[in-house]
């Protein structure tokens, strides 16, 4: 049966969780792999806007379970805390929400940990992490020494020994950076943990057996990726990038799918370009325009809150993301949020200082810094766009300008968003897109 990924292919933000929900209906189960509380995803449907950054879009839509993968990294009590915001909206998710026991625990030191690393870091080092302790948990996953996974919380004995170790060792390392940090109660930590174990255990379970008994026996698997690729670990703009494998890469680590029952992958792209956080980024524009794709796409962050950085579409990275996260089909988000603007540009290229053309995304970030974008230019269109719901009736320039970003990725665009809302999307086919 037929699986799909949803995965962005800039750096976040992409507007994801609309498409996760748009195709809901087709599949039984949402699948997160990678990343925790950092993730921002806003769904409106019915005029009703929720904001989840833990929970997968798909726990809005009855009959669908929501699974998050071994791959995640969980904060307890933010987890509870949405699901408890969800009932006050009217959605249960009881008997729909299955969280990965091989997922890693977010603890109160790694919040601590974050805040003092970034404060004691010169502002031009600072990452401009979302401080949901992502980076600190995903270190003690890979440094094996205190790592601490869901399925720990259910023994509670040598959970105890986990807390007491971790947190003596951390209380060192915390005081030599800040001497008048003060010390953490490591029985406080594990009563606090022992007692949310307790309310998240009906949530618990084997997500990887789970998953793999649910592809036997026919189920459609739709996994959605959290921020984009730009910010994956391995592949993205190191090291301002987040600590998990945000591409399509981490679907097979971080769930324990291997890619071979994935067979359709969405890479989303939004119609211009935003980052949240430090780190180089060559189409960012300082001017007007900047400020109105701002003011109009209405670019903070959902988890933080801070201005996010715009500029135009950049094919350089496009055809780079797009390549790594395996994309054939190609969702352009937002593209409403560009009318108006009487002259669109696209970076089809790179010039480095010397003024040769660069036409892969660099490596090291001090190259991507020197690296100055080649525009071509479009023409604009000057429609309300947001009301259009067919290929067809988009403004010629508007086709263009979609049908370019198509070419210059290398991918076909088959979806097209015209705003946030569920039934403001363009199906450039036939409806059979959908399935
Ligand atoms: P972290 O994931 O909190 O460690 O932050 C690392 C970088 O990823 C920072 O630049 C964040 O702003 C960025 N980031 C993390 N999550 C998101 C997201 O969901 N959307 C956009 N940027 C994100």
């Amino acid at each position: 049966m037929p699986s799909t990924c949803v995965v962005g292919l800039q750096w976040g933000d992409e507007a994801k969780g609309k498409i996760v929900d748009a195709l809901c209906d087709r599949h039984d189960m949402v699948v997160r792999y990678q990343g925790g509380a950092n993730a921002g995803h806003t769904v409106v449907t019915g005029g009703v806007t929720y904001k989840l950054s833990l929970l997968p879009s798909g726990i809005l839509r009855d009959g669908i379970t929501s699974v998050l993968g071994n791959g995640l990294v969980i904060h307890p009590p933010t987890l509870l805390e949405e699901i408890e915001r969800l009932a006050g909206q009217g959605i249960d998710v009881s008997g729909r929400l299955l969280v990965g026991d091989r997922a890693h625990v977010i603890m109160p030191y790694h919040l601590v940990e974050e805040r003092l690393t970034e404060e004691s870091t010169e502002a031009a080092e600072q990452l401009g992490t979302t401080r949901r302790g992502i980076g600190p948990c995903y270190r003690d996953k890979v440094g094996r020494v205190h790592g601490i996974r869901i399925a720990d919380l259910y023994y509670p004995d040598s959970f105890r020994e986990q807390v007491r170790r971790a947190v003596e060792f951390k209380n060192r390392s915390l005081s030599a950076l800040l001497p008048s940090f003060t010390p953490l109660d490591a029985r406080a930590i594990t009563e606090e943990y022992l007692a949310l174990a307790d309310r998240m255990e009906p949530y618990v379970g084997d997500a990887t057996d789970r998953l793999h008994r649910e592809i036997e026996s026919g189920s459609r698997l739709l996994f959605e990726g959290a921020q984009g690729t730009l910010l994956d670990i391995d592949h993205g703009s190191y090291p301002y990038v987040t600590s998990s494998n945000s591409s399509a890469a981490g679907i097979w680590s971080g769930s324990g799918v291997p890619a071979r029952f994935v067979d359709r992958w969405i890479g989303v792209v939004k119609a211009y370009t935003t980052r949240v956080g430090e780190g180089p980024f060559p189409t960012e524009l300082h001017d007007e325009t900047g400020e109105r794709i701002r003011r109009v796409g209405r670019e903070f962050g959902t988890v933080t809150g801070r201005p996010r950085r715009c500029g135009w579409f950049d094919a350089v990275a496009g055809r780079y993301t797009a390549r790594v996260s395996g994309s054939t089909e190609l969702a352009v988000m937002l593209l409403d949020v560009l009318s108006g603007i009487d002259r669109l540009r696209v970076a089809v290229a790179y010039e480095d200082e010397s003024g040769a053309r660069v036409s892969a995304f660099p490596a090291h970030l001090d190259r991507l810094a020197q690296c100055r974008p080649v525009f071509h230019e479009l023409p604009g269109w000057s429609e309300d766009i947001s009301g259009v719901r067919s290929w067809a009736d988009l403004p010629e320039n508007a086709r263009r300008y979609v049908q370019f970003l198509g070419e210059q990725v290398g991918v076909p665009v088959r979806i097209v968003s015209v705003g946030p809302d569920r039934d403001q999307t363009i199906w450039l086919d036939s409806a059979t897109d959908r399935t």
